[in-house]
Formats: structure tokens, sequence, C-alpha cells
């Protein structure tokens, strides 16, 4: 089921990166959104983009959470936006379905890449969303060319946020606005979870509220939100949890046992960190100066 999606191809990427590896053999893919489709029912030569939603939202608060991103956005059908650390697509086919707006996705993974493209196309909306394989730390995207900016539950894996941000600013419009959820770490996480969670879930660096205050003001943005999610993402997450273990056939089928064991202990311990106030999420917009 090959799809006619537009993807280019940006800087190669080693299989060694730690962040391209764990994406290359994470849960949620294009196999296990696609046969998740078929058991619903759908065909998948006919598939509407709504008909994926349930699927390939991988975020936390499914499509309610892009549509807050989108509100403090103010995004529209004239609005063309970057979704960074685009993933599987669910973020850009939704904005581009729900919105109207032209989306162009960036990741650095490959196999991600690919299956955007193809869920992009099934889903008939290959003229209004492209991708790009890329590190968001240095896009060749034209400077300047993007009214707004969106990344959900990525920027973790991203050691360097200064040069994030950094990238960010230069291919936004000036007033153009960036909107985004990640993790957020309290003061009691200590050295060794946060090596843990590299080691478990590919996260390079988890930022703190304030510190992503200080990177946004550093890098030319103003803030103009920074909310706390914590308590929400508590409930979220657990539930998240049991949705991994229940894809344990698939995933062992695709990537063995050791892999499914794995990432279900890693995310035990990330969630726990949740429970136990160490670890969070927060949302955050800053706009272009
Ligand atoms: C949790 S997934 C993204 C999910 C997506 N935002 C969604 O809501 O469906 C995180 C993504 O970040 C990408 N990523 C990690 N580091 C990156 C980098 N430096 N540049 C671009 N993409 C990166 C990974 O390849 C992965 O696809």
């Amino acid at each position: 089921m090959a799809g006619k999606g537009s993807m280019s191809t940006g800087s190669s990427v080693s299989d060694e990166n730690p962040v391209v590896s764990f994406f290359d053999e994470h849960p949620i893919n294009e196999g296990e959104i696609l046969s998740k489709l078929k058991d619903a029912g759908k065909d998948l030569d006919h598939l509407a983009p709504e008909d994926l939603f349930p699927f390939d939202q991988d975020h936390y608060g499914a499509l309610e959470a892009t549509d807050a991103l989108a509100a403090l956005l103010g995004l529209n059908a004239a609005s063309k936006v970057l979704d960074v650390c685009s993933g599987m697509g669910g973020t850009s086919r939704y904005l581009a379905w729900k919105y109207g707006c032209r989306v162009v996705g960036a990741d650095l993974t490959a196999t991600r890449v690919a299956g955007a493209v193809n869920l992009t196309a099934m889903a008939g909306l290959a003229d209004r969303v492209s991708y790009v394989q890329a590190d968001a730390c240095a896009l060749e995207l034209r400077g300047e060319s993007f009214d707004a900016a969106v990344g959900q539950e990525s920027f973790l894996h991203i050691p360097d946020k200064a040069a994030l941000l950094a990238s960010l600013h230069r291919v936004l419009k000036p007033g153009g606005g960036l909107a985004f959820t990640d993790w957020i770490a309290f003061p009691q996480l200590s050295d060794g979870e946060r090596r843990q969670l590299r080691e478990g879930i590919a996260a390079q660096h988890i930022a703190g509220m304030e510190e992503y205050r200080a990177l946004l003001n550093g890098a030319g943005f103003r803030v103009t939100h920074g909310e706390d999610l914590s308590a929400q993402w508590k409930v979220i997450l657990r539930e998240r949890l049991e949705m991994f273990k229940s894809l344990e056939a698939e995933t062992v089928r695709r990537f063995g046992r050791e892999r499914h064991e794995k990432y279900i202990g890693a995310y035990t311990f990330f969630v726990d960190l949740i429970d136990n106030g160490r670890l969070g999420g927060g949302r955050f917009h800053a706009v272009k100066l």
C-alpha cells in the first residue's frame, strides 16, 4: 500500500542514533495503524482523514490537545504550519483537515517520515501536507516561510534545545507563533532517573518550566503562555501505558519480546515518575520577536 505523497530527504542520519533506533521500533507505527484500521473494518483504498484519527495521534490528550495548540496559534486556512518532529503525521493531517492549513512535517527518523507520507497519501491530504526528513535543529527550509510551528511530546528527544529554538526562529515569519507541549522535569528528578529515561525512552534532555521560558526568551521569542499539564497527564499516561500493554502481540510479532518488555518497563518507570511528581508536562506558546 504505497502512497504517492511527497517527502524530501535532508541530512543523512545514522541508524546508530539512539533516537532513530528508538522510533524505528516504536509500538505505534505505520503497520500497526493500518492493521487497526483493517480491524475496524475500514477499506484501506478509500480512507478519509478522520478514519485515522483514533489511531494515528502519537501524543497525549488526542485531538483536543492539538486543538489547544491551534487555538493558541490562531490557525486558519491561510496558515502555513511547520509540524516539528512530525512522527507518523497525525498532527499535520489533523491540522490540514480541521483548519485547512498547509503543513510541512519535519522528522529525523526516515521510517517515520516514510510512514507519514504513505498515511497522508492514503488519507487524500498529500496536496496540503508534505514531509521532510531532517534534524529539527538544522532545518534546510526557507527562512521566514512559516506562520506557525507546532510540536507535541518530541522536544525531550532533542538534547540541544537552544539549537532547536534557533532553527525554529529562523524559519518562522516575524510575529509567527510556536506552540508546543513537552515533558517537564521538576527539581526532584535525579541524574540517575534522567539517565534511565535517556536509556529507556531516548529522552535526551528534559527541560523544566522556567528553563523553557529562559530558552525561549534567549532565542528571540516572547512567551505568552506557559501551563503545567502534569495533573492531566497523570491520568492520560496511565491509560496510555495500558494501551501499550494491549499492543503486546503486535509489538512482539514486529520487534520481538525483548523489545516489548524493555519498552513497557521503561514506560512504567516514566509513568511512575509522573505519579510521584518528579516529571510532568507543559504547554507553551511564544511569538517570534
Ligand atoms: C512522540 S514522536 C512525535 C509524535 C507526533 N508529534 C505526533 O503527535 O503524532 C517524536 C518524534 O520526534 C522525532 N525526533 C526526535 N528528535 C528529532 C530531531 N532532532 N529532529 C526531528 N525530529 C526528531 C522522532 O523521530 C519521532 O518521530
